[in-house]
């Protein structure tokens, strides 16, 4: 039965008072205990300085491999081969039946202990004649196994047959130490009111301290990647003198959402397919009415220089309630707000979850988040949107982008922004951009003159690259590991 810590401690302190010198590999085969166990015992023992001596060796015995305990057991392959050749010879053929006998054959042989005989009919195999051959190989392995020497050629032999292994040892030899004493006191941790009180501080040993010991890690919560890289961007539009959308509203009308970004009502994303629709309440009617009938007149007749999709633009559509498909939708609530406010040049940004009815595979879930920027001034460009697109992702470390023409119902023109990896040596798509048509700033009531440049980004794809993650639902959802979460590093953005 395995001994307490403390008692092992006391046992091998009288031991040393009474022997003077313990090793810790005898004196746990005595007690029948691991050797491992021991070693913790003498390293208790050493944390009561000067009690003993305790001084590391290494020494190596040799134990039987499982198939060393085997032949031990069952004879050596050659001589179990030898065994089985009969007085009157055996084809090889019947001899030898696999791995094993392949080398007890090929060893009887060259031990002269059997030998070809070809005088008969068919070539046969038959014993030497004159000899009593011993097994050597299994005596060997005996001898091993009881912890006795044999010779130094026998032992490479077995060694390189892999029958028997070299174990290093690592033990301790034990002597009293200077403050040797069989009684250890357990020295005080804590200085406390009464050792000052009664004195007793004076007698008292203290235990040492350890400047090294890692401090307890406080109990806190942790962010999450995506909050962590949500942060990140937060900083560098407030860098950039952006203001933050309120984004508190996941359920939208399709007229924030879509109407009012020109998106045509026959439009396949406004399909139930691509977008979750809410049944109850199914429907909203506090859009502004006026602005509502110039969005209407936009779609089905045009304006504004534009010809508009020609259509019957129906309220019942634009009523129906969904989970925001785009942060865009929330942009177009405080693009309308600025304008009734009296328009001043302005710039907007929200980093919010989205909701789409996609297919869910490895990259892609039915609710991410966007991060979104917007800039509304009199005479911006393209050439602005470019500009602001570098300052933008040049604060975050991307500095090679490149602009790939793209369409959206909203903006013209639009332009898809992807920037090269170097981690991956490919250019990697990472948002859309443009500049919202006249045809959705216009009825707003926005400024003649005045435009909006707009870009978006997932929020979930940098984070995948910044974490090394390639699966979103070790991101995101009920099957993550909060272990994750707990060990993740905080978050710089160097792509
Ligand atoms: N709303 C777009 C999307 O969901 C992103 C975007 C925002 C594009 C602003 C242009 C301007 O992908």
């Amino acid at each position: 039965m395995a001994e307490k810590e403390a008692d092992l401690v006391t046992d091998l302190l009288q031991h040393l008072s009474i022997s003077d010198r313990v090793n810790s590999v005898e004196y746990a085969a005595e007690k029948n205990v691991d050797h491992q166990k021991i070693v913790g015992v003498i390293k208790s023992i050493q944390t009561h300085v000067g009690v003993v001596d305790a001084k590391q060796q290494s020494s190596s015995t040799w134990n039987l491999t499982t198939e060393g305990k085997s032949l031990e057991e069952n004879g050596s392959y050659e001589f179990v081969i030898y065994q089985r050749v009969p007085e009157e010879g055996i084809a090889q053929s019947e001899l030898v039946k696999d791995k094993k006998d392949k080398i007890g054959f090929s060893k009887a042989m060259s031990n002269k202990w059997i030998k070809m005989d070809k005088s008969g009919e068919k070539p046969k195999i038959v014993r030497m004649d004159g000899i009593n051959p011993v097994d050597k190989v299994k005596e060997c392995l005996k001898l091993v196994k009881n912890g006795e020497s044999i010779p130094d050629k026998d032992r490479s032999d077995l060694k390189k047959r892999k029958l028997i292994e070299e174990i290093i040892v690592k033990s301790y030899e034990i002597s009293k130490g200077e403050n040797f004493t069989t009684k250890l006191q357990k020295a005080a941790t804590d200085l406390t009111a009464q050792m000052i009180q009664d004195g007793s501080w004076k007698n008292t040993d203290f235990k040492d301290y350890n400047y090294l010991a890692m401090g307890i890690k406080p109990q806190a919560g942790h962010l999450h990647p995506l909050l962590k890289v949500r942060s990140v961007y937060r900083q560098i539009f407030l860098e950039m003198g952006f203001t933050e959308m309120p984004t508190n509203n996941y359920v939208e009308s399709s007229f924030w959402n879509f109407d009012a970004l020109f998106q045509p009502q026959q439009h396949p994303a406004r399909d139930a397919h691509d977008t979750f629709f809410i049944a109850d309440p199914a429907e909203c009617n506090t859009f502004p009415a006026d602005y509502a009938e110039r969005v209407k007149k936009v779609h089905s007749e045009g304006g504004y220089g534009s010809q508009g999709y020609r259509y019957d633009w129906k309220y019942s559509e634009a009523k129906k309630n969904l989970l925001r498909t785009h942060t865009t939708a929330v942009s177009s609530r405080m693009l309308y707000k600025a304008a009734q406010e009296g328009f001043k040049p302005c710039k907007f940004f929200s980093i919010d979850r989205v909701f789409r009815n996609e297919t869910l595979d490895a990259t892609h879930l039915a609710e991410f988040h966007q991060v979104e920027g917007v800039v509304a001034d009199y005479s911006v460009t393209l050439g602005d949107l470019m500009g602001v697109l570098q300052a933008f992702f040049h604060k975050l470390g991307i500095r090679k982008l490149r602009f790939k023409p793209a369409y959206n119902p909203y903006t013209e023109p639009s332009m898809e922004v992807f920037s090269y990896h170097e981690g991956l040596k490919k250019w990697v798509e990472i948002g859309n951009s443009g500049v919202f048509r006249p045809e959705m700033l216009r009825p707003m009531g926005l400024p003649e003159g005045v435009n909006v440049i707009a870009w978006g980004l997932s929020l979930e794809r940098p984070t995948m690259i910044k974490y090394g993650i390639d699966n979103i639902r070790d991101l995101v959802g009920h099957k993550i590991n909060l272990q994750m979460v707990h060990d993740n590093p905080v978050c710089r953005m160097d792509f």
